[in-house]
């Protein structure tokens, strides 16, 4: 994949578009992470340092074209100010006349925000001429493009897919760092590999599963998920999380990793609850004997020491999604022990995900402890499954 480096685009006292991911999680109109903003600051302190002119666009949530303002980027601009430690300007309008005067009047190392660029439905449409559209307003107010939402590659939009067409571009920092820590996992990684995914929805890791199956050593499976898996051999899950019409395809992917001799590391334990609810009473059981009447919130100890062991032996880890509702004090410990042991890993350990970034810190690790944060989920899990992300693709020269 031959993608332009930032360095060899042409940015000094240019006007620069800029797409970065800045989709944080926000409880209240308040930041409660702030990864994504702080992942987006090299590419941004570099092109202010080199006098360009810097409009940035990036989505927050799924608005569906729609302004809702509980998805507004304004907080964004805000915390984006005082980690670049200048005054970040944002507009509200992201098409139009007054966006283009807001955007030909900033000076050398000046910088922009435009509002939620999902409130424009276009962005996300189906439709390449409506897109085009859009990516064209975007483009005008530029003389390059870069691209550094790297959460978003795998998204055909036009703000990541459709303006890199229009304009000369690069990748930036974040998503040359993200796509060479990704190569290390795809390209030949050092062995023992091994794939720790949780979160909620089997769906969604479906894909990355099967084209994992034949590369990863072991792959253990914990979160919301691990029901479908445990419904799949025939177990009672109680009122546990299950995708019924996943069941099938669960079935064949493990007589797929039986034929291939992949070791599927499933819970032995489970912590129930009668409910979805913080303080709902937690019982430690069997993962053969889940109660009818109970949820599995999170993986046992005896699983999550099981989990531990076979990442610390590995060489090479990746980890997407927590291993049980970690938002819980009573339900974190599975996801906390897997992330202290993604932290020992003697070789890379990567941890994929806006999600599972944000649990690890919420968590007390530092991101220093691990090997790489992506802030990619979905777009990291295409990676690895073998996808061609539309972002990625139309940076290639
Ligand atoms: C993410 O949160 O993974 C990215 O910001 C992409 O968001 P999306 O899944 O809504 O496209």
């Amino acid at each position: 994949m031959n993608i332009p480096t930032l360095e060899s685009l042409d940015v000094r006292g240019k006007q620069v578009l800029l797409r970065c991911d800045l989709n944080v999680p926000l409880k209240d109109g308040v930041i409660t992470d702030d990864g994504r903003i702080r992942a987006s600051l090299p590419t941004i302190s570099y092109l202010v340092e080199q006098g360009a002119s810097v409009v940035i666009t990036a989505h927050l949530g799924r608005p569906k074209g729609e302004r809702k303002p509980e998805l507004s980027l304004a907080p964004i601009a805000i915390r984006l100010s005082e980690l670049l430690g200048q005054s970040v300007k944002f507009s509200p309008e992201i098409v139009g006349e007054s966006v283009l005067a807001q955007a030909q009047a900033l000076t050398a190392g000046e910088v922009l925000l435009l509002e939620n660029i999902r409130y424009e439905a276009a962005e996300t449409s189906k439709d390449e001429s409506e897109r085009l559209v859009l990516a064209t307003a975007l483009a005008s107010y530029a003389d390059v493009f870069v691209s550094d939402g790297f959460g978003a590659v795998h998204r055909k939009h036009a703000s990541v897919y459709d303006v890199a067409k229009l304009l000369p571009h690069a990748a930036g920092y974040l998503v040359a760092a993200e796509v060479e820590v990704l190569k290390k996992l795809t390209d030949n990684p050092e062995r023992p590999y091994g794939v720790v995914l949780g979160g909620a929805k089997v769906s969604d890791k479906i894909g990355v599963i099967s084209n994992l199956l034949d590369k990863v050593n072991v792959l253990a499976i914990g979160g919301g998920m691990l029901f479908t898996f445990l419904a799949a051999q025939g177990k009672e899950i109680g009122t546990s999380l299950v995708e019924v019409e996943s069941i099938p395809t669960v079935l064949e992917l493990l007589g797929r990793a039986k034929e291939l001799g992949v070791d599927i590391l499933l819970p032995t334990d489970i912590v129930v609850a009668p409910a979805f609810s913080a303080e709902s009473p937690a019982t430690l059981v069997s993962a053969d004997a889940i109660p009818h009447d109970q949820m599995g919130l999170d993986i046992g100890p005896e699983s999550a020491a099981a989990f531990a062991s076979a990442i610390k032996s590995c060489q090479t880890v990746f980890w997407n999604g927590p291993m049980g509702v970690f938002e819980f004090a009573a339900f974190a410990a599975g996801t906390k022990t897997v992330a202290q042991a993604l932290t020992e890993v003697p070789g890379i350990s990567v941890v994929g995900g806006g999600d599972s970034a944000a649990a690890v810190r919420k968590l007390g690790f530092n991101d220093s402890d691990f090997g790489y944060i992506s802030t990619g989920g979905g777009a990291s899990l295409e990676y690895l499954e073998g996808k061609e992300l539309p972002g990625l693709i139309a940076l290639q020269n």
